[in-house]
């Protein structure tokens, strides 16, 4: 064969595989959409710029949040199984992708089979919280109250799927009252209004409610974990005020469409275990209350383990609790 020819012969699979591997090499070639199922301003998108601030030092583009709201915070999943698997459209999200397929019967995607895992980002207690002029000054006080109110009491929440409602579930059945609930599109429209006092009670996470709660702007309950935390060394526990074993702890997953090529999931997954050291996320995270989760959490496999785990513990018990969001 004629070198010309054999040379035009071989150049086409050449060509091509060097146009792999650079694309492959050059990632991320432009900036990244980070989307956030809540709206802007709140816990969720808190976690999410800073992360995304920290991650763009690393990955060399910026990361862009986009708040995606509605549904419980369903949407935003729904339209990232559904975006291209080219490592340009991410997901951060908590403890909704593992409650949302028990609340909602007809769900647009499956969160154990629709995405490519990415790591957990950290843990962050959730606060009981009132109006700041709503009579009673601490949890046993508001617990007597709330019985004796019921459902004259509006409790805010982000709607089926939010942890806010799932805290505010367990609340009320913790307290044996029903109150009446307002869904909103994330916690942080719910908090202005609760700031605005035309709601009484939010169940909501640090993230948010430590500046508020510093300010004095609104009543405070006490925290959802177990044991008093350190970003608010003074305040009860909720099964110190009277609930006994109550706990909700809020844990974050980054997620990729199903298919995302593993070079980008790499990048993206060191990107994400830089940021978890980084003192510039790492302090705002600790002054908000939020945990790092320990480094077999920041992996692919530690978020898709722990999603499966999450999914069979509370998939069971809302099943037997029969609350259904459709
Ligand atoms: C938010 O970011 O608004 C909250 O995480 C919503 C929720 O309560 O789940």
């Amino acid at each position: 064969m004629p070198a010309a020819v054999l040379a035009a012969a071989l150049s086409g699979p050449l060509a091509l595989h060097g146009a792999i591997a650079q694309a492959e090499t050059a990632y991320p070639a432009h900036a990244i959409t980070l989307v956030v199922p809540f709206a802007a301003g709140g816990p969720t998108d808190v976690v999410a710029r800073a992360l995304g601030a920290s991650m763009s030092k690393t990955l060399g583009q910026s990361i862009v949040v986009e708040n995606r709201t509605g549904a419980g915070g369903t949407l935003a999943p729904a339209f990232v199984a559904r975006a291209q698997p080219d490592g340009y459209t991410l997901l951060i999200h908590h403890n909704g992708m593992a409650t949302a397929p028990a609340l909602y019967r007809k769900l647009q995607y499956d969160p154990l089979k629709d995405f490519s895992y990415i790591g957990q980002v950290a843990d962050v207690p959730m606060t009981v919280l009132a109006r700041r002029d709503l009579p009673p000054d601490d949890l046993p006080g508001f617990i007597k109250y709330a019985r004796e109110q019921g459902n004259k009491l509006n409790l805010a929440n982000a709607g089926p799927g939010a942890v806010s409602q799932l805290c505010g579930m367990l609340l009320q059945e913790a307290i044996g009252t029903q109150f009446t609930t307002i869904p909103y599109a994330g916690t942080a429209p719910a908090m202005s209004a609760l700031l605005g006092q035309q709601v009484d009670v939010l169940c909501d996470q640090t993230t948010q409610t430590i500046p508020q709660i510093k300010a004095r702007h609104v009543k405070f309950y006490g925290v959802t974990t177990l044991e008093r935390i350190k970003a608010l060394p003074d305040a009860p526990t909720l099964q110190e005020g009277g609930l006994k074993g109550f706990e909700v702890k809020v844990w974050h997953g980054i997620y990729a469409p199903k298919g995302t090529p593993q070079a980008a999931i790499d990048k993206v997954n060191a990107a994400l275990r830089t940021a978890l050291k980084d003192p510039a996320f790492t302090q705002r995270m600790a002054e908000l209350g939020a945990e790092i989760v320990p480094p077999e959490k920041q992996t692919p496999q530690g978020l898709q383990t722990w999603l499966q785990s999450e999914t069979d513990k509370w998939g069971a018990m809302i099943r037997k609790a029969g609350v259904y969001a459709d």
